[in-house]
């Protein structure tokens, strides 16, 4: 069988810890025959600032380029709050998207049977819930120029973020966001904010005429990204696939990560376009971040994270069957009653990180033999 390269990046806080998690479902994976890595790991974000000086090297880089794959924990914590803006930890993260173009964040949102008492929502309103937030990754606020606190001559000072797109990108998340609707309920809503932003305007148009032009089959409704955060919490199964901006996308899946009962469960997928090889650059990260009030206590749910790995399996190695077989030791687990102190209710017993990825595993190991 093919071994892949994995660039394993666990990062900050509860990162390390959940990343850690993998290892066990990693050497299961190996020992069911189901898939095999060779694993590298590196530094991202606070802990490459302590070594480096840095968020991200230039080697940890070049090694991320090299990959067939990045698994990443998470960034940032208070520990680096002194540390010039351009050298926060949370730059490591967003260079890594840039430099990789990995411009197509796939977020999905899926609310377990065992989970649907865990959601801050009624249980019939979320249970079967199954949604895919595509998130462009690669342009918006997050790097428009001019990005700059100036000081006032008057005294006082003024802050400028651009939030900026172009047709192209806008195109290119378009595409993924109807390709994927293809294949599964075959409709797509597209939140921005046209009423009050220029590129709420273009968004709207680009993505209408992709529609019209390639996607007859699909179903496309367009919706205000504050009236969408609503109908998230409202009748939130009435999405499917939903596309969105960068930072409209970085709000609207935390509220999806909760109707799912946590935000320990969300992984995500970061891919770049496919080149002749018809391989693409690829990180696939949780959607929770660093977690430093509850770091170094065994309490994170690894459950993103290794979902996280169930998607990489699935897009980036089109390993579909070993990918099933981890989304399905997953539900397995939680079926068991295996709980984390986030998804714990009614009082049932926690468990920690190594023992849930250890139920993972043995779910995983059970249902490959
Ligand atoms: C996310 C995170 C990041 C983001 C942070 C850590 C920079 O919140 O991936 O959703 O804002 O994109
Ligand atoms: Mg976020």
């Amino acid at each position: 069988m093919a071994s892949y390269k994995l660039l394993l990046l666990p990062g900050d806080g509860i990162g390390p810890e959940v990343a850690g998690g993998l290892k066990v479902v990693l050497d299961t994976l190996a020992e069911t025959g189901l898939a095999t890595f060779e694993t590298e790991t590196d530094l991202v974000g606070g802990c490459a600032i302590d070594a480096h000086g840095v968020p991200l090297a230039d080697t940890t880089l070049q090694r991320a380029k090299d990959a067939d794959a990045i698994l990443l924990g998470a960034v940032g914590g208070p520990k680096w709050a002194g540390v010039a803006y351009e050298n926060r930890p949370e730059a490591g993260l967003l260079r890594l998207r840039k430099d990789l173009d990995l411009f197509a964040n796939l977020r999905p949102a899926i609310c377990y049977p065992a989970l649907a008492e865990a959601s801050a929502l009624k249980r019939e309103l979320v249970e079967g819930l199954d949604i895919m937030i595509v998130r462009e990754l690669t342009g918006g606020v997050y790097f428009g120029e001019p990005k700059e606190i100036t000081e006032l001559p008057g005294g006082g000072k003024r802050a400028v973020d651009t939030q900026v797109y172009t047709s192209a990108e806008i195109e290119r998340i378009a595409h993924v966001a109807f390709d994927l609707a293809g294949k599964r309920s075959g409709r797509v809503a597209s939140a921005e904010k046209h009423n009050v932003m220029k590129t709420g305007v273009l968004w709207k148009e680009v993505v209408t005429r992709v529609h019209s032009e390639h996607y007859a089959g699909i179903e496309l409704e367009h919706v205000l990204a504050d009236n969408c955060a609503m109908q998230l919490v409202r009748r939130p199964k009435q999405f499917d696939v939903l596309v969105t901006d960068n930072l409209f996308g970085d709000v609207l899946s935390d509220i999806a990560a909760m109707l799912t009962g946590s935000l320990g469960m969300l992984p995500s997928a970061s891919l770049g376009a496919v080149d002749d090889r018809g391989l693409r650059r690829a990180l696939y990260e949780p959607v929770h971040g660093s977690a430093p009030d509850i770091a170094g206590q065994d309490k994170a749910n690894p459950i993103a994270m290794i979902g996280s790995l169930a998607m990489c399996l699935r897009y980036s190695f089109g390993l579909g069957e070993a990918a099933d077989a981890l989304d399905g030791a997953i539900t397995d687990a939680l079926a068991g009653g295996a709980r984390t102190a986030d998804i714990a209710s009614n009082g049932a017993d926690a468990i920690g990180t190594k023992a849930m990825a250890q139920a993972i595993a043995a779910a995983l190991k059970h249902r490959a033999g």
